[in-house]
């Protein structure tokens, strides 16, 4: 999957290391808003770091244990979302995501998690879809809660984001397994 139309809007293209720039700006310009939930930015203060993620991620993808994909609002790009972790033995993908503050708010990342779902069950064959959020972050559940997702549970002390403790709210959406 190079690109994937999602509405009129938005676009999905794989995340290649040829995007580091763009990509590291974006980064850049939502640190304060990221740092909040997300424990790698502190991690990523030049372009250098960036690439080293996106040829890691390639990498993933190309032995299927991955799906970075950079999303586009009328070829600007606004976020990352995908499957942290493919299992092909037991059919499980785990989905995170991230957006830029100022496209936050229209339901964006609902309609790119849904085409995830999509990608998930028709080339990779998943039957299970898991996401974990801090459960202070309000924004991020009422993603899978929209989305038809279960509350699992929680996992406590499951995530250290810069020195602080978080549980984490486990949901999960199954599929039917294909034949
Ligand atoms: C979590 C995050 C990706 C949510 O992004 P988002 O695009 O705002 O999320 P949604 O797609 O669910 O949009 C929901 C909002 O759009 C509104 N909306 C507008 N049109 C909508 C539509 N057609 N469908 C759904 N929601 C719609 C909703 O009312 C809601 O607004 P509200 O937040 O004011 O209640 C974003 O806040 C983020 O990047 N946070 C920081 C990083 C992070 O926490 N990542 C997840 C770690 S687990």
């Amino acid at each position: 999957m190079f690109s994937r139309q999602v509405t009129d809007q938005i676009t999905l293209r794989l995340a290649l290391p040829f995007y580091a720039e763009p990509l590291f700006r974006l980064t850049d310009e939502n640190r304060g808003y990221l740092r909040r939930w997300l424990p790698w930015l502190d991690a990523v203060t030049e372009v250098d770091q960036t690439r080293r993620f996106l040829v890691a991620q390639l990498d993933r993808f190309a032995k299927g244990d991955a799906l970075c994909v950079l999303i586009f609002w009328e070829h600007e790009l606004i976020g990352v979302a995908g499957f942290h972790t493919i299992d092909a033995t037991n059919q499980i993908g785990t989905i995170g995501y991230w957006l830029a503050e100022a496209f936050t708010g229209r339901g964006i990342m609902t309609h790119v998690v849904q085409s995830l779902i999509d990608v998930g069950q028709q080339y990779y064959w998943l039957q299970r879809f898991e996401i974990r959020c801090a459960v202070d972050n309000h924004a991020s559940r009422a993603i899978p809660e929209r989305l038809g997702f279960k509350l699992e549970g929680v996992l406590q002390r499951a995530e250290k984001i810069y020195g602080r403790w978080h549980d984490m709210a486990v949901y999960a959406l199954l599929r039917s397994p294909p034949r």
